[in-house]
């Protein structure tokens, strides 16, 4: 079976092919010019996908050495996402699905970040624990299996990407704020400005990550006159390296946790802030202490990218096409997906 995946939720517009379980092609069209506006402008957004969505899916087949016709499944990400974006991958996937009279599978963009580590060769068996941490969300689930989830915890204010975004704004680093912050980190010191730790301590898992946005604002404003800031470049890889430990902190903390609570061997990270290399390095260290295995995708895979989308849809299998297309786009992340009892 050939299936063709669609991703368009944010400012990545991107098309894959997966033949028999093969990915044959992944092609990511970054929009790159949201740097300048330190942020993603949804409006702009849609325009852009809009120009790039025939490209990327016709640079995908052409990778994958295929034609259109050769495609017997399309698939696209339904939600969560900026809906004027996630309605251009949407839609040109409903109109493929149309004119080819083929199945078309919509795909939660959180289930799809969850199962990207079956992009590997190597990836955990079920019952595993899930890590999101996206732009958007901050999320730990039990994966029991496609479709069968138990969220544990989310955050109740910003994302772990977004406090990256938000915090490499503040020192005018740029966007997205997570690379850069991740470079800068490493040639700073973790230790030489502590940052607060919400939620560390709380036994549960909940995450919030908005309190520690407002302590660096804080040590920021105190370092700086007529809102020009008087630290050096040095300090600035301390301030990144302290903020990039404090949220490291928390994520290995109630990851470790909640593998030790449900007994569960392997944790499965995903999302853009999966590709911090803070973050691997002590989660592997927890989990070797522990005697877990952890699974990290590589960089392509755990930022926005059509082949997760694809790989969810092949999982997923036909019994998720819908037979009228008449799939809606969600902005929000859906309570239907995470059922507590399961
Ligand atoms: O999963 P993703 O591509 O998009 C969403 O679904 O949101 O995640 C994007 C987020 C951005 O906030 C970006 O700053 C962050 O992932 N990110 C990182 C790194 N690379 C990307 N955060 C920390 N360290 C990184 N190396
Ligand atoms: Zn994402």
């Amino acid at each position: 079976m050939t299936i063709l995946g669609i991703e368009s939720s944010c400012d990545e517009t991107s098309a894959a092919v997966l033949c028999d379980g093969v990915l044959c092609s992944n092609i990511i069209s970054s929009q790159l010019f949201h740097t300048e506006f330190g942020g993603v402008v949804p409006e702009l957004a849609s325009r852009a996908h809009l120009r790039a969505i025939i490209p990327v899916i016709t640079e995908s087949l052409r990778d994958a050495s295929l034609g259109i016709e050769n495609i017997d499944v399309v698939a696209a990400t339904q939600g969560p996402g900026l809906i004027g974006s996630l309605l251009v991958g949407l839609n040109a996937a409903k109109a493929i699905a149309f004119s080819r009279d083929i199945p078309f599978i919509p795909v939660h963009h959180i289930e799809a970040h969850l199962f990207s580590a079956f992009l590997h060769e190597r990836h955990p068996p079920f019952p595993y624990l899930g890590l999101v941490v996206s732009g958007g969300h901050t999320l730990l689930v039990v994966v029991h299996g496609v479709g069968r989830y138990r969220l544990l915890g989310s955050t109740i204010d910003d994302a772990a990407g977004e406090a990256f975004d938000k915090v490499a704004k503040m020192m005018g680093l740029g966007f997205p704020g997570g690379p850069v912050i991740d470079m800068r980190a490493a040639r700073g010191n973790p230790s030489a400005i502590s940052f607060a730790r919400p939620l560390m301590d709380s036994g549960d898992y909940r995450f919030s990550f908005s309190g520690l946005k407002t302590s660096v604002l804080y040590y920021l404003r105190g370092h700086a006159t007529d809102g020009v800031l008087q630290i050096g470049e040095k300090e600035i890889d301390d301030v990144c390296a302290g903020f990039q430990q404090a949220i490291v902190d928390v994520l290995v903390r109630k990851s470790m946790l909640a593998a030790e609570e449900f007994g569960l061997q392997h944790i499965a990270v995903a999302g853009g802030v999966s590709a911090n290399t803070g973050l691997s390095t002590a989660l592997r260290i927890a989990a070797a202490e522990r005697g877990l295995e952890v699974y990290i995708p590589d960089i392509i895979f755990s930022t926005d990218n059509a082949a997760m989308v694809a790989k969810l849809a092949e999982m997923k299998g036909l019994s998720a096409a819908v037979p009228d297309l008449c799939a809606p786009a969600f902005a929000r992340l859906s309570d239907t997906l995470f059922d507590e009892n399961s």
